[in-house]
């Protein structure tokens, strides 16, 4: 300024609705992408996880050590229920025996650092994390149409940790996924919740040790700025991943699965450890009631070590074993049962304060544990009657979302949306593109995308048109009848012939894709025909022609309409 003072000048940055742009989006707009020298460091074993690695060596040490203790002290308790009646009426020997344990016990080396709060409620339709399915384009579609939580495709740890390029692109989210989830701050009983630092995309990892686990997490918190939680996957029925140890495995080791939570949350820096589970692995033995006590209260050796509550943010229960996989309906009642529990916990937070198993301040994410359902949710009825009937804070979204991903649409709006045929194909259509836009318009990526929208279709055709229902609520278990659509296409979109669905994909996908560069736009065929790219300042008209022709040959309507579209956009 003139008197010499210094003038505040605003630094230009491009903005967009708003809002300043998120640090580390690519140019398709993706988060989460790590440098390849960070992969290449992983790879070479030069990355660094001091954290996990101090962790381990006192799980190796002290969990052994605790292990015995109470080993030892339960073969105690046995004697002494045999009858040498050596225990202290008043229990003054138990008592003693847990002051010894808790002055043998050594502290961790790290205390969990301040986690960042989240936030569960019913305005936050969570989409579960799917495997193949669960990609980010479908992510992205989800997002687009209400759905306010996600979660990657579960990444097993190892490949993560040795730098493995595909698991590393599972890690991958849109920056719509970094947007913070819908809030009503009525509802919440979250202290310090800070909805504008909270985001939308959570990653899943599996492992089958805690050291796996906990060097995962140390890499995740430091190479991926946008993650909201780390979620453990407990689930995973696949034999391939149970025999590891991993995934449902974890059920029936409760003591690892505790010990790999703790060190989690110990290591992920200032993001929260979430975790997902099933009933148990055997139908006729549920055993999630237990889990969920010793996740939230701590199991029997953290209560001999003085250690407190596991410090998981979240817990989410799947409402059937893993024998059971996907047949016969979810247990909501179980489900219910173990919301009850969490509700005990959550409200005798003050009471336990004064106990050994009060909760660290900075260890629980939120000064409570959220917990979320999961099973069968196939339309808002389903969805506001498990809010209301079996408590939970809210519901995952999982088989609902495949078929019918405007689910989150009726659950916003608290009613059916009956889409029309050509809305659906709509879907589809920005579902091709947002593919493309991911794994790119060349040869590749456009094999990706046709691969990849071939799986959703093998889901979504089993939609029935709401319109044509003889009875509601519509449920995901109901195989109905054959059935015919109000108009071709939409018989078409119910078709379970894979021919249809490749159908489909021509339709839509048959178009041409463009991608714009700075002077001109690339356009690329791909009919069943070799990819064949022109460009446009050079002979536009004559490519275009060519276009029109060969579609016009084939029938297709909608490749001319896209031609003609992209034509105008491209000026
Ligand atoms: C195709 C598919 C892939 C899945 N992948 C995962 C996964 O990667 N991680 C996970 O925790 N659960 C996975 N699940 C299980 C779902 O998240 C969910 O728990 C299950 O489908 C029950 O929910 P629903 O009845 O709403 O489908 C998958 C389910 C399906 C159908």
């Amino acid at each position: 300024m003139e008197d010499g003072r210094k003038e505040l000048v605003l630094l230009e940055f491009k903005i967009e609705s708003g809002k300043p742009p998120l640090p580390g989006v690519s140019e398709n707009g993706t988060i989460n992408e790590i440098s390849t020298q960070a992969k290449s460091d992983l790879m070479k074993r030069r990355f660094k996880t001091p954290k996990a690695d101090k962790y381990t060596a006192w799980i190796d040490t002290n969990g052994k050590e605790l292990e015995e203790q109470t080993r030892r002290d339960a073969q105690m308790r046995r004697s002494e229920v045999d009858g040498d009646g050596l225990e202290a009426p008043d229990g003054s020997g138990e008592k003693a025996a847990l002051e010894d344990n808790r002055a043998r016990f050594t502290e961790p080396p790290l205390q969990p650092s301040e986690k960042r709060r989240i936030y569960f409620g019913p305005e936050t339709p969570v989409l579960a994390p799917l495997t193949t399915q669960g990609n980010l384009p479908f992510r992205r579609l989800c997002v687009g149409l209400g759905a306010q939580v996600t979660y990657s495709e579960m990444a097993m740890g190892l490949p993560l940790i040795q730098g493995q390029k595909s698991e590393w692109a599972l890690m991958r989210a849109h920056e719509s996924e970094a947007t913070p989830p819908s809030f009503n701050s009525s509802d919440c009983v979250v202290k310090v919740y800070d909805n504008a630092k909270d985001i939308k995309f959570g990653a899943q990892i599996a492992a089958n040790k805690p050291w796996q686990a906990l060097k995962t997490t140390e890499v995740l918190s430091q190479l991926c700025p946008h993650l909201r939680v780390i979620d453990l996957n407990c689930g995973c029925p696949i034999d391939l991943v149970f025999r590891t140890g991993a995934g449902s495995a974890l059920l029936d080791s409760q003591g690892k699965l505790e010990k790999i939570v703790r060190g989690m949350n110990a290591v992920s820096g200032e993001i929260p450890v979430t975790v997902k589970i099933r009933m148990g692995t055997k139908d006729n033995k549920p055993n999630a009631l237990k889990l969920v006590d010793r996740l939230v209260y701590g199991g029997e050796e953290a209560l001999r070590s003085g250690e407190g509550p596991c410090g998981a943010a979240a817990i989410t229960l799947h409402g059937r074993s893993r024998q059971q996989r996907y047949t016969k309906n979810a247990d909501w009642n179980y489900i219910s049962d173990c919301a009850a529990l969490i509700k005990e916990y959550n409200e005798k937070g003050n009471d336990l304060a004064d106990t050994v198993r009060e909760a660290d301040g900075r260890s629980q994410a939120n000064g409570k544990v959220y917990f979320l359902g999961n099973g069968d949710c196939y339309s808002h009825v389903d969805y506001q009657t498990h809010i209301e009937e079996a408590k939970v804070d809210s519901v995952m979204i999982a088989r609902g979302a495949l078929i019918k991903p405007w689910i989150f649409e009726e659950i916003q709006q608290g009613q059916y949306v009956d889409k029309s045929a050509s809305e659906r194909l709509r879907l589809v259509e920005q579902y091709v593109r947002y593919g493309l836009e991911t794994w790119g318009s060349d040869e590749m990526g456009v094999g990706t995308t046709r691969r990849f929208l071939l799986e959703w279709l093998s889901f979504a055709y089993r939609y029935v048109p709401v319109g044509i229902l003889e009875h509601l609520p519509p449920k995901l278990q109901d195989r109905p009848p054959a059935w015919r659509g109000r108009n071709d296409l939409e018989t078409l979109l119910g078709s379970d012939n894979y021919k249809d669905w490749i159908k489909i994909r021509y339709i839509v996908q048959a178009c041409a894709c463009w991608v714009s560069t700075t002077n001109c736009a690339v356009v690329k065929c791909f009919l069943d025909q070799p990819t064949r790219t022109s460009t446009f300042s050079q002979s536009t008209s004559r490519t275009v022609m060519r276009l029109k022709r060969r579609a016009k040959r084939r029938r297709c309507i909608c490749y001319i309409l896209d031609i003609t579209t992209m034509v105008r956009q491209c000026g």
